[in-house]
């Protein structure tokens, strides 16, 4: 392992000599440099190249040393690092839940947008929006809701009481918006209030959409829970208990957000339609693939 003499060795050196390890053992491809500079970044508790010039810490190099150790036999970083940033939060994460993606802060941003739409409609009345995030992991869209959008109260929900531990632990580091923030545990709707049959103003989902037949990479299919994964029915299963249960938890001019496969959306789609939903519409990832579906209550 690099530097043993924190006299002497600087983080500088010490990101040089990580980025070369996780080139040799080919676990970070091309994002070796960038991976680095995240556990440089961590350990040393320094966010600039310029404070890189400063000499080590024992402590900080046993910090250092542990996260590499486990990057190093193929962990996720977002696990090794034990957080990761989604939208304007900096999430908690460990195996006990899905690592958050880049396209859910999309799906995220689409139930925002159906907020501020319901919100509108209902001019100045000050009665606060019901969201519901089910099947929550770390709480990635839920918590992102309640803090971008004050006007609003948002069950997080799960099934897994590990999930759930992992939601509850990122809520309280939001302060007040924590307040306006429910946790419960159960599948699917069964974990919602039944007082909020047909007042939700928007439910939100990333459920497991994974089919068993699909090649996941070894770094996902090893390390991220597969409860979070994986779904019966080629991967649609919770997409369709969703889809049907949906519309009896919505409100009047209500919508449901959903994240799915590419190759989902259309059939998912024509589903919405045929239980009753209107303006359905397709919405693509930053990759330009169609990956989410918003189906409003008329
Ligand atoms: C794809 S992960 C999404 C996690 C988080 N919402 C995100 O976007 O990062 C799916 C989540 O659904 C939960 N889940 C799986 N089956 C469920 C069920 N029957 N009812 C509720 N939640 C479920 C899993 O535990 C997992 O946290």
């Amino acid at each position: 392992m690099v530097g043993p003499d924190e006299e002497t060795v600087s983080w500088r050196e010490v990101l040089l000599e990580t980025q070369k390890q996780l080139v040799e053992a080919g676990q970070a491809g091309e994002d070796a440099a960038r991976e680095a500079r995240w556990i440089v970044e961590e350990a040393s508790g320094f966010s600039s190249v310029s404070e890189f010039d400063g000499l080590v810490t024992v402590r900080g190099m046993s910090r250092h040393d542990a996260m590499l150790g486990r990057r190093l036999t193929g962990e996720p970083l977002q696990y090794v690092l034990g957080r990761w940033p989604f939208r304007t939060l900096d999430l908690m994460v460990d195996r006990r839940v899905l690592i958050p993606r880049p396209e859910t802060e999309l799906v995220a941003g689409l139930a925002i947008l159906e907020i501020d739409r319901i919100a509108s409609l209902h001019g100045t009345a000050t009665k606060p929006l019901l969201v519901a995030d089910l099947g929550t992991g770390s709480g990635a869209i839920g918590l992102s809701v309640a803090v971008e959008r004050v006007g609003t109260r948002v069950w997080c929900t799960d099934a897994s009481p590990d999930a759930l531990a992992v939601a509850r632990a990122n809520c309280v580091g939001l302060g007040r918006p924590a307040e306006r923030v429910m946790l419960t545990e159960g599948s699917w709707f069964e974990a919602l209030p039944v007082d909020l049959l047909g007042e939700l103003n928007v439910i939100a989902s990333n459920p497991p959409y994974v089919s068993a037949d699909d090649a996941l990479p070894v770094e996902v299919a090893d390390w991220e829970p597969h409860a979070a994964l994986y779904a019966s029915d080629r991967g649609t299963a919770d997409v369709k208990t969703l889809i049907a249960g949906a519309r009896d938890w919505l409100s009047p001019g209500g919508a449901l957000v959903l994240e799915m496969a590419p190759s989902q959306t259309k059939p998912m789609s024509d589903l919405a339609r045929s239980v009753g939903f209107v303006d359905v519409t397709v919405h693509q990832d930053l990759a330009n693939r169609d990956r989410a579906v918003v189906a409003r209550v008329q």
